[in-house]
């Protein structure tokens, strides 16, 4: 199934059942939130989580697209990634999450045709303040699915405060063999689906606070979906980063992890301007410098002379079709030029600094603050590329 499709099938299963589609929103949220970039498709949703009425009603679905940067050291491996899009559906207040699971459990094997052997849940056991989550335990008994008890990875909250509450996480096997283990035991087991009974408000002070209405949130990864449904093991093999791998290899020659760390970055980077956003040295445009000077870092191990430059339109324009971005791909290849061309500077006049404070012996923590503060070298790039750490 292609990304569309999917999209599709999930969009319009919901629909069926009485939702109507929000649309997605940027990667930066409005004025006035506290974070720097939407990292789950509830996070627009957040006031009408909290109880204000959502003019489209109780029942919602949607699509947004996200970005994490706690994942940023795991990107690499076959299914971490930093921008990646998001399905969602919610109820506001409406629905049980027992009817949430039903209904996922149902479009998995008849909309998407995944084998009833090949699913496994997790399920919150409880902890010092809410008990255990026995309506998800006793609907995934009836429904035949096998469940995994655990603790706090099964507590799903957006930030220190805000609306959270116990989830239940649906995984997809993924191994060539029969499945075996739980998702805590065996890694083939790969988590696609999250739904969570949004019921409580953290407050400032930590309280946690039953919420009047309680909601139902979800949200399933495209790209991972797109990855079981084609039985394959990484997310660097669907649609969306074909152009990418193609390039980057043919290119540069990566290969393995660090192949797969260029095409995230890189996708990500394109993403992130498409939505307005300009290197700097804080906020977003500071996710925006780190993403390209970690692919720099990476393709300057092996050959200095790699260069952007050389990226062909090609997987840009792609990315931006697919995330509907309206930018000039001229524009776009310049400002990653740039951002090359300081980073480049960066790196030639920190060679000598490094290399004469490392004459004096193994870089102590305040050579590196001294080298952050005063010349702007932060310590993976003077351990990545200036042989800060050799
Ligand atoms: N908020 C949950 C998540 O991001 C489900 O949408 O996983």
């Amino acid at each position: 199934m292609t990304p569309d499709r999917i999209v599709r099938t999930f969009v319009d299963y919901y629909r069926e059942r009485g939702h109507l589609l929000v649309p997605d929103t940027s990667l930066i949220p409005p004025p006035g939130d506290p974070v720097l970039f939407t990292t789950s498709g509830m996070h627009p949703l957040t006031p009408y989580l909290l109880g204000r009425p959502h003019p489209l009603g109780r029942r919602l679905v949607n699509l947004q697209r996200c970005l994490r940067t706690t994942d940023l050291d795991e990107v690499g491996d076959p299914t971490h990634l930093t921008v990646f899009e998001m399905l969602g559906s919610w109820s506001l207040g409406d629905y049980d999450g027992s009817q949430s699971l039903r209904w996922g459990y149902d479009l998995l094997r008849e909309g998407f045709g995944i084998d009833r052997d090949r699913l496994h849940a997790t399920v919150f056991g409880g902890d010092d303040l809410v008990g255990p989550d026995t309506g998800s335990l006793r609907t995934w008994g009836e429904l035949g699915v096998p469940v995994e008890l655990t603790g706090e990875e099964n507590w799903w909250s957006n930030g220190p405060t805000g609306p959270c509450g116990p989830d239940s996480e649906i995984f997809v096997w993924t191994g060539q063999t029969p499945p075996e283990g739980t998702p805590g035991t065996d890694d083939r087991w790969m988590e696609v689906w999250n739904h969570v009974g949004m019921r409580y408000h953290r407050h400032d002070d930590g309280r946690l606070e039953p919420l009047r209405q309680p909601n139902v949130d979800t949200g399933m990864g495209l790209e991972r979906m797109e990855m079981v449904l084609r039985g394959g093991r990484s997310v660097f093999e669907g649609d969306g980063f074909e152009p990418w791998v193609r390039t980057v290899s043919g290119l540069w020659g990566q290969e393995g992890e660090s192949l797969r760390r260029v095409c995230d970055h890189l996708r990500s980077a394109v993403v992130v301007v498409g939505d307005g956003v300009r290197p700097s040295n804080t906020g977003r445009g500071y996710v925006l410098r780190r993403l390209v000077r970690r692919v720099l870092t990476t393709l300057w191990r092996d050959d200095l002379s790699s260069s952007l430059s050389d990226l062909p339109p090609e997987p840009l324009l792609h990315t931006l079709d697919r995330f509907r971005q309206r930018v000039d791909v001229g524009d776009l290849r310049d400002l990653l030029c740039e951002e090359e061309r300081r980073f480049r500077d960066l790196v030639q006049r920190g060679r000598p600094l490094v290399s004469r404070t490392r004459s004096r012996g193994p870089l102590t923590d305040q050579d590196y603050h001294y080298l952050h503060d005063t010349h702007g070298l932060p310590r993976e790039l003077v351990d990545g590329l200036l042989g800060g750490a050799g």
